[in-house]
């Protein structure tokens, strides 16, 4: 494919990442996290000869980057976003396969179908990035998750009851976060780590959580925007955990 022909596919896309295809074509991702600065905030091991599983991959853009940090296998999976009634397709992830040449492979399941059977096996890593907050039982998909890692799961995630020191999950029955009702919790570090032990990991370690300073800005502009409290917006921020098994 030429790059005025990639281009133009580009073009036709929704995408949510901001994927490098070469040759100056950047795609057009509307993820306000933006693809790039959120790997920073990753914190990802030397993935060298290991096995990758990035579940709710969508445009693909985590798993790509794994196989480009040398993974000996990466398995992208999604199911909401890859064309059963979400926000996007999975045409973003099928054309930047092609043009990176990319060995991802793929499978459609959902988060709460995943285990050892239905994916032929686990993996050494895990990526779990922006999913958490979109399901309705938490700790049964962090189970889900801890059945098909051998080493490592990343989470990703939204967080809430930032106040409170005992673990504490928001619940979301509508809207209430960002006017999507799809999103339907938000732990606490406290929440997190309990539920990622529960679920059989050893040791959780926090690698990133949004700056005060962030927080603050981000709730400015909800209240802005849609009145939203200033105390309730103030504890809610994004953080990323380590779990180890
Ligand atoms: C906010 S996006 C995050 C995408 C990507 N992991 C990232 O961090 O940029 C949430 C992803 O989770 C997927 N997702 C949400 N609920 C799901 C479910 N029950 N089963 C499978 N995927 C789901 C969506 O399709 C979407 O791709």
């Amino acid at each position: 494919m030429s790059p005025q022909e990639l281009r133009a596919e580009v073009a036709r896309i929704p995408w949510w990442h901001h994927i490098n295809l070469g040759n100056g074509i950047v795609t057009p991702g509307r993820d306000h996290e933006k693809s790039v600065p959120k790997l920073d905030r990753l914190a990802l091991p030397d993935l060298t000869g290991k096995t990758v599983l990035d579940v709710g991959a969508w445009d693909g853009f985590f798993s790509f980057e794994a196989e480009r940090r040398g993974a000996s296998r990466v398995l992208a999976t999604d199911y909401f976003c890859w064309d059963h009634g979400g926000w996007g397709t999975k045409a973003g992830f099928e054309l930047a396969r092609r043009a990176l040449d990319s060995k991802v492979e793929d499978m459609d399941i959902d988060v709460m179908d995943i285990s050892k059977e239905a994916l032929g096996g686990s993996f050494d890593v895990v990526f779990f990035l922006g999913v958490l907050y979109h399901l309705r039982h938490p700790l049964l998909a962090l189970e889900r998750m801890a059945e098909v890692t051998d080493e490592l799961l990343i989470v990703e995630t939204h967080a809430d009851m930032l106040f409170t020191k005992r673990p504490a999950i928001a619940f979301y029955e509508t809207t209430e976060l960002n006017g999507d009702e799809t999103n339907w919790c938000g732990p606490n570090l406290a929440a997190l780590e309990g539920m990622l032990r529960a679920a059989g990991f050893k040791r959780v370690e926090l690698v990133w959580n949004r700056p005060f300073y962030l927080r603050a800005a981000r709730a400015l502009r909800q209240r802005l925007k849609t009145g939203a409290p200033l105390l309730s917006s103030l504890q809610q921020g994004r953080m990323t955990v380590h779990a180890w098994k």
